[in-house]
């Protein structure tokens, strides 16, 4: 079997506190090859760093997650910046807007999330897009900063196509995860039959989003390969085709 490439996962979370170690240890003989922990406040991407320190496999993004801009401010921003240029971090985020939860004030959501971009920019790393319930406002910031020209994977993504269409044509990515597997998830199994092979990212987001048979339990990096199955599914390919394709998706967008 082919390695798995996780795209987005949050190890720094405390459903691993009991067993991190143990299992990121364990990954590369369970087939993960590559993982990228991506950070959602400066806390976690403080975590992010470390892990990416004490294990060679696992790579990192600096970013705060639109939940958590209010935690930002001049000062801190410039450690997010520190942060983002180390070496083994290849990516600002997750960055974005939701609105689903509303954590933050909108403006506050929009302010910090063009501030990410333009730090992506000066850094020239690829962004990981959140974006939940704002699909407008998402797409207006990234074509109004000039994301058009940048690297850029919307993860999660749980749009239809034609929002899956824009961000093709743009040349960015999207980022498909346990949600795939769910019986209800017919806009992304849609999506996923649209979006060519060449321009999907696997991801667990992990410790949420377990794919079915494994729904509503802890996911970790191991549960991709019920995702790529179900990809492997609608795209009318095995398993290893899809494997092989999005590591080198992956490899090529985070530049390892
Ligand atoms: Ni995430």
């Amino acid at each position: 079997m082919r390695a798995i490439f996780d795209s987005h996962a949050h190890y720094d979370d405390k459903a691993f506190d009991g067993d991190r170690d143990s299992l990121l240890s364990a990954m590369e003989e369970q087939g993960v090859g590559r993982i990228v922990n991506v950070g959602a406040s400066l806390e976690t991407t403080k975590r992010t760093l470390e892990l990416t320190q004490k294990y060679p496999f696992v790579y990192g993004a600096a970013g705060v997650h639109p939940d958590e801009t209010g935690e930002l401010d001049e000062e801190n921003f410039r450690w997010l910046e520190w942060a983002a240029g180390q070496e083994k971090i290849v990516a600002v985020g997750e960055i974005g807007l939701d609105y689903y939860w509303d954590n933050a004030p909108r403006e506050v959501q929009q302010h910090w999330f063009r501030r990410q971009l333009q730090l992506a920019w000066k850094l020239d790393r690829p962004v990981i897009i959140h974006s939940r319930e704002a699909a407008k406002d998402t797409l207006d910031i990234i074509k109004e900063e000039g994301g058009r020209d940048h690297a850029m994977v919307i993860h999660c993504f749980s749009y239809g196509v034609e929002l899956a269409r824009k961000y093709l044509d743009m040349g960015h990515d999207l980022g498909i995860g346990g949600v795939l597997t769910f019986k209800n998830a017919k806009k992304l199994k849609e999506v996923a039959a649209y979006a060519p092979l060449e321009r999907i990212l696997l991801e667990t987001d992990c410790p949420y989003l377990a794919p079915v048979p494994f729904r509503g339990k802890r996911n970790d990096s191991t549960k991709i390969s019920h995702v790529a199955e179900e990809l492997a599914r609608i795209k009318g390919v095995d398993i290893e085709r899809v494997l092989e394709v999005t590591w080198e998706n992956a490899c090529r967008f985070y530049r390892v």
